[in-house]
């Protein structure tokens, strides 16, 4: 069965049902600051699931565009891509668990035609020290449903909850949330692997169970103290992976091999390069870089520019390698994989199919800049080769400065036998991971146009004013987004009002007061943990390695070595990079305030 026809079913099967058609989100969200890329269905309808009403009604449907930046390194296997399509459907407020669990069984076996003895389901076990209890009403419905019991699992809120923050705690207050109930296919031809522990089970990672699709039922809400109330009315939020069911639907567990890919692998031609892994990142790398050029991303150096950059350029490498060929300006294939991936699409999504033409171009320049920076990269490597053996600084600067993709730089070092260090690799890699994922998540790094001295010194005016706007508006404020040029510092955060004249002098002048203390702004590393018991600001729904970098702000004498962490103004999770004393900053200017979604409000700062 093609994705074409399961999603026309769905869509079909849910408007039999009462659901209006509504059409695919772009990929970057519209007037939503809290994340570069739409990662799933539910997010452009927060405002649905918190009470207001839809003009098309309390039932929708439909299947949604996600980019998921933060499965990059993942592909390659058989089930990973950045980019996929979400069918979900929705109540808001209208039916519940009974319906939604049989109309979903209802699709994946009359319309689908998987056998129900394939399927495993999960629920939520509940959480004592949150007062939330286990959903054994939708493992009750399963059983009604013929799912037997031994093929009805529990897990925590890791796996068996759902808000878009992720678990309980990470929930910033006012957010949405609930338990979910997942279903799983069984690909009974793969063995499990043992490598995974002993027993196989369905969120075991040996590949044997795939999940197809989750069913939250999204009827809480977090409270400012950290506590959960239910909301006004009881949602359903239904996603499924669709290329993920199709691969169930033909019981086939590589994702790679469903209709989506099949005129783009034809173009590519030259089947004879046989290295599945390197053609996996080139069909996936490729097809989220079309569609989120044609939602107007540009390769660039930040925000969402830099994903696109650095898919396109993780895509080149393997180009290159799989079909040697450089001179990317006279090599039709791309082209032809990009014409053909449009027409792919060119009934689901036709805003895309529209702007195909383009789209080639914005490709075939960034990769001729890159195959430029790759002969460079080639150059240094061989270089640093000549002596044998390459230190981790050495290679992670071939990656940052060269933008040569690291696993290039060890692939090449293994084929040649030269030693690379790993472990001090892995740790520049952990400083930059650290710096990027707070990219992926919309701040900082993602906001800060540059390193000038004027940006730097707005840059340490946002966490004076981030504290200031706490100590003003209260502790529930959370920074939800951020922006800083050389002219002004923009930052996004949660509130539910507009702030007075007073509330904005007040806080100005708490930044001015900080500026004129000279406080000395201190850079520390240290374990994730370490940090969370500090309490650092840190951006809600963000991921962290395992070593951060943190600033601290003040007291007056504090050091790297002897921080004083307990006496200082503020203290956030962040790359950097600052000035080292707040004397510098100039004078703070709060120069505008607004509303940019509810419970979001924008600030604009300046120094003089
Ligand atoms: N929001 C849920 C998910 O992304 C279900 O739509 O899995």
């Amino acid at each position: 069965m093609t994705s074409f026809e399961i999603r026309q079913k769905f869509l079909k099967f849910f408007q039999d049902r009462g659901h209006a058609v509504i059409p695919s989100a772009p990929l970057v969200p519209e007037n939503d600051p809290t994340t570069l890329f739409t990662g799933s269905g539910m997010q452009p309808l927060i405002p649905y699931l918190l009470g207001q009403s839809h003009p098309l009604g309390k039932r929708l449907v439909n299947s949604q565009k996600c980019f998921r930046a933060e499965d990059i390194e993942e592909v390659g296997d058989n089930r990973h891509t950045t980019f996929f399509e979400m069918l979900g459907n929705w109540s808001f407020g209208d039916y519940w668990k009974e319906e939604q669990l049989s109309w979903f069984l209802e699709f994946l076996t009359d319309e689908v035609h998987i056998k129900k003895e394939g399927l495993a389901v999960s629920c939520f076990e509940g959480d004592p020290s949150l007062n939330l209890p286990p959903d054994n009403e939708s493992a009750e419905i399963w059983k009604k449903l013929g799912i037997p019991k031994e093929r009805i699992y529990f897990y925590g809120a890791k796996k068996n909850w759902w808000s878009r923050s992720g678990v309980p705690a990470n929930m910033p207050a006012g957010e949405p949330g609930g338990p979910d109930s997942e279903v799983f296919f069984e690909f009974t031809l793969v063995p499990h692997d043992k490598k995974y522990g002993d027993a196989c089970h369905p969120n075991c990672d040996c590949g044997r169970f795939m999940e197809i699709g989750n069913s939250v039922f999204m009827e809480y809400k977090k409270n400012e103290d950290g506590t959960f109330e239910k909301l006004k009315q009881r949602n359903v939020d239904f996603g499924g992976g669709l290329e993920r069911i199709t691969a169930a639907a033909n019981d086939d567990p590589d994702v790679f091999r469903i209709d989506v890919f099949a005129k783009m692998k034809s173009a590519l031609t030259e089947p004879d390069k046989n290295n599945p892994r390197k053609l996996r990142i080139i069909l996936d790398h490729l097809r989220a870089s079309v569609f989120l050029i044609a939602d107007e991303v540009r390769p660039s150096n930040k925000g969402q520019g830099y994903v696109l950059r650095r898919l396109l350029r993780r895509m080149g490498f393997h180009y290159f390698d799989l079909f040697s060929h450089r001179a990317i300006d006279t090599d039709p294939r791309l082209s032809n994989a990009i014409l053909a991936l449009g027409i792919t699409y060119q009934t689901a999504y036709p805003e895309m199919y529209k702007r195909i033409a383009g789209i080639p171009t914005h490709v075939t320049d960034e990769l001729e800049k890159f195959e430029f920076s790759l002969e460079a990269g080639l150059r240094e490597f061989k270089k640093l080769s000549a002596k044998g053996k390459i230190s981790g600084q050495e290679a992670f600067a071939l990656f940052s400065t060269h933008g040569f993709p690291y696993e290039m730089a060890f692939e090449l070092a293994e084929e040649q036998g030269i030693e690379i260090d790993e472990s001090e690799f892995e740790l520049e890699m952990k400083k930059h991971q650290d710096l990027s994922r707070t990219a992926s998540a919309g701040t900082f790094k993602g906001g800060l146009a540059d390193s000038s001295e004027k940006t730097t010194r707005l840059h340490t005016a946002h966490h004076l004013l981030l504290k200031a706007l706490q100590l003003v508006l209260g502790s529930g404020v959370k920074q939800r987004g951020s922006n800083i040029t050389q002219e002004r510092l923009r930052m996004d955060f949660s509130y539910e009002a507009k702030m007075t004249d007073e509330q904005k002098k007040e806080a100005e002048r708490i930044v001015n007061e900080k500026i004129a203390e000279d406080l000395p702004v201190i850079r520390n590393e240290m374990a994730l943990e370490d940090a969370e018991k500090l309490h650092a600001e840190h951006e809600f729904g963000a991921k962290y390695p395992a070593r951060v970098s943190v600033y601290s702000v003040g007291p007056k004498g504090a050091t790297p070595e002897n921080p004083q962490f307990e006496k200082a103004f503020s203290i956030e999770f962040c790359g950097g990079p600052h000035v080292t004393h707040t004397g510098v900053i100039g004078k703070f200017r709060i120069k505008k305030e607004e509303a940019v979604g509810a419970g979001i409000r924008r600030v604009r700062g300046v120094v003089k």
